[in-house]
């Protein structure tokens, strides 16, 4: 049972428009105390009744890794109690086992981050394996991205999400990229949506000289803002469904799974259910606030590597990237 959630959000990024490694480290290091109270007074817990301590150990910004390594070892190692060390994407998949209605195993699990685009594999909480990934960018970049180019602040993926719901989807359409197996690609497609704004929607191949002037670039997004959003999304979901359609004939497995914070996309979650009444599919999907990071995605995977005594030694470091 998940007692408390408790997410301190960092803002300081939205002016600079992305994450800025050393100010997310700072910010963690200014949250972690306040943010560890409030879990526990939320959930009226003390120190000393808690079984387990477990943390983020890879992937992700090292400085941010860094200070929540440090505090969960220094935590566990005062409490004489285990260590737990948590993929963050095994952890995203995991949040589909919070909610009460959860798949069978085995299942599929689209999991879409800003960092990251895999379909996995699970075949039990603990036994997972990534089938197909992105072999550039994720699809949560390809929104933020996306949002950058259209004058947008970061994240921009929720900003695109709510615009499209205004504009049609078929407005504008850009090329579905041809990848191989269960990879994905949307570095393309990112280049594409550049030429095609920088030409006001004239050519979304590179020209030499851009075919408008700046005051009508500008003024080509603001008129249609909506069906750019609207297409390129559909175009993000399409590639995402069309590889996850894929994965569930080649394996045969019916039980699909949303994760990560791109999964909190309406056009997405739509999408999928659809796909899915038609496919025979039976979607989970985990509510918004298990989908963007979040601290009961670590808890419930910590839960299962306590119920395996998968313990971490003392000593553990984080990792910026790490292979599982
Ligand atoms: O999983 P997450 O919270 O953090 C990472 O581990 O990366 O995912 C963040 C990503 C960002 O790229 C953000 O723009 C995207 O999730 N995102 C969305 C929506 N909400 C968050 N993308 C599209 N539509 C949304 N509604
Ligand atoms: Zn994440």
């Amino acid at each position: 049972m998940i007692k408390s959630n408790i997410i301190a959000s960092q803002q300081i990024h939205q002016k600079y428009g992305g994450v800025v490694p050393e100010l997310a480290s700072r910010a963690h290091l200014q949250h972690i105390v306040p943010v560890v109270d409030e879990a526990l007074q939320q959930s009226r817990l003390t120190l000393r009744e808690l079984d387990a301590i477990a943390f983020t150990q890879s992937p992700g910004l090292i400085g941010a890794l860094l200070v929540g390594a440090q505090f969960a070892k220094s935590l566990a190692m005062s409490l004489t109690i285990p260590l737990i060390a948590v993929h963050h994407m095994q952890a995203h998949v995991l949040a589909n086992l919070i909610p009460e209605h959860k798949p069978g195993f085995p299942f599929l699990c689209l999991t879409v981050s800003g960092g990251h685009t895999q379909i996995v594999r699970c075949d039990s909480p603990l036994d997972m394996k990534v089938i197909g990934q992105t072999i550039d960018d994720a699809a949560g970049e390809a929104f933020d991205k996306t949002a950058k180019m259209l004058g947008l602040p970061y994240p921009g993926g929720p900003l695109i999400d709510k615009y499209a719901k205004e504009g049609n989807p078929h407005a504008y359409r850009f090329t579905e990229p041809q990848i191989p197996g269960l990879d994905f690609s949307f570095s393309g497609l990112k280049t594409s949506i550049l030429y095609f704004l920088q030409n006001a929607g004239k050519s979304n191949v590179y020209k030499e000289t851009f075919l408008v002037s700046p005051e009508e670039r500008q003024a080509f997004i603001s008129a249609n803002l909506n069906d750019i959003c609207a297409s390129v999304q559909e175009r993000i979901i399409s590639i995402l469904l069309n590889k996850l359609r894929k994965a569930s004939h080649e394996t045969g497995i019916r039980e699909i799974c949303l994760a990560g914070g791109v999964s909190a996309n309406s056009g997405l979650r739509d999408a999928i259910k659809r796909i899915g009444s038609s496919e025979g599919w039976k979607v989970y999907i985990p509510a918004f606030e298990y989908c963007t990071d979040n601290a009961a995605m670590i808890a419930i995977t910590g839960h299962h590597k306590f119920l395996a005594s998968q313990f971490a030694p003392l000593d553990i470091s984080p990792a910026a990237r790490a292979s599982w």
